[in-house]
């Protein structure tokens, strides 16, 4: 009962972020920079203020964690992770690819999570051991076997980390696969591999924000989430790969391969 209110709460809230988000859309609006590439803009901020304003008010106990820096620290075993916006640099161009994503973490393992694309309007939501759902209808994550017919993903953070590594995976991958998209939402992302759209989806480094709801996701709508080198997933770790499971062990391989022959 508790966690359905968790989740019904966090549905609600995503769901008001995401039409402020779609408002500010059409709006012209300043950008200011973190880092050299790394955006922020009057969105990412505004939504943030909503989110936690609504998760302080419902859950005064809990942790948040924003990606923002506007959560708060509580020593409850439930923690909040927050993006108010993932997908900013997106967003700033007017491309139409973003999300709000929350996901809950009790003892550190995710539990519930939310990703809601408010220019589609896909609601995507999960909790532990009651599976994956978009818009109410239950998700699995595709049956493709063979990687030669695999569609895949991958993201670079707005920050250089690793770019020549991950630049030699896309390389290979895309000569042993139908290809890779680089969409700018990792929250998104994952949640298309959860829906069977991706087969497989990496990144080197994401915080737990853009990862939480997201690999919650996937491993309910039956797929695996690990680390690159097919170790479990850390959430407060760096690297992320996601697939169907039935390409998993054969993408371990490659990356392996090709972090061998890049350290060599
Ligand atoms: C970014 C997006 C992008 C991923 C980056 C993230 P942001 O999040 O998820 O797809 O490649 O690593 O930082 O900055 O748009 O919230
Ligand atoms: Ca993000
Ligand atoms: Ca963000």
């Amino acid at each position: 009962m508790q966690m359905e209110n968790h989740l019904t709460t966090a549905i609600e809230i995503a769901r008001e972020a995401g039409a402020l988000l779609v408002q500010l859309f059409k709006s012209p609006m300043e950008i200011t920079y973190k880092r050299r590439s790394d955006l922020v803009t009057e969105a990412d901020r505004r939504s943030e203020a909503l989110i936690v304003e609504r998760l302080r008010r419902h859950f005064p106990q809990h942790a948040i964690v924003g990606e923002e820096g506007g959560g708060q620290q509580t020593d409850s075993d439930y923690c909040w992770y927050v993006d108010p916006l993932d997908g900013t640099t997106n967003f700033a161009h007017g491309f139409p690819v973003f999300c709000v994503t929350l996901g809950l973490a009790y003892c550190g393992e995710v539990v519930a999570g939310v990703v809601y694309d408010p220019t589609r309007e896909e609601l995507f939501t999960a909790e532990k051991g009651a599976g994956a759902y978009l818009n109410n209808e239950r998700l699995h994550v595709s049956e493709t076997a063979d990687l030669a017919r695999c569609l895949l993903a991958t993201g670079f953070p707005p920050f250089a980390t690793n770019h020549d590594l991950n630049i030699k995976f896309y390389f290979r991958f895309t000569e042993l696969s139908h290809g890779i998209r680089r969409a700018g939402s990792a929250a998104l992302d994952l949640c298309s591999v959860a829906a069977g759209r991706f087969d497989g989806f990496w990144e080197l480094k994401l915080n737990p924000w853009d990862k939480a709801a997201g690999s919650l996701l996937v491993t309910e709508a039956g797929g695996l989430v690990t680390n690159l080198a097919g170790k479990p997933f850390n959430l407060l770790g760096d690297d992320i790969f996601a697939s169907n499971g039935l390409v998993h062990e054969e993408m371990v391989q490659v990356f392996s391969e090709v972090l061998a022959r890049w350290t060599r």
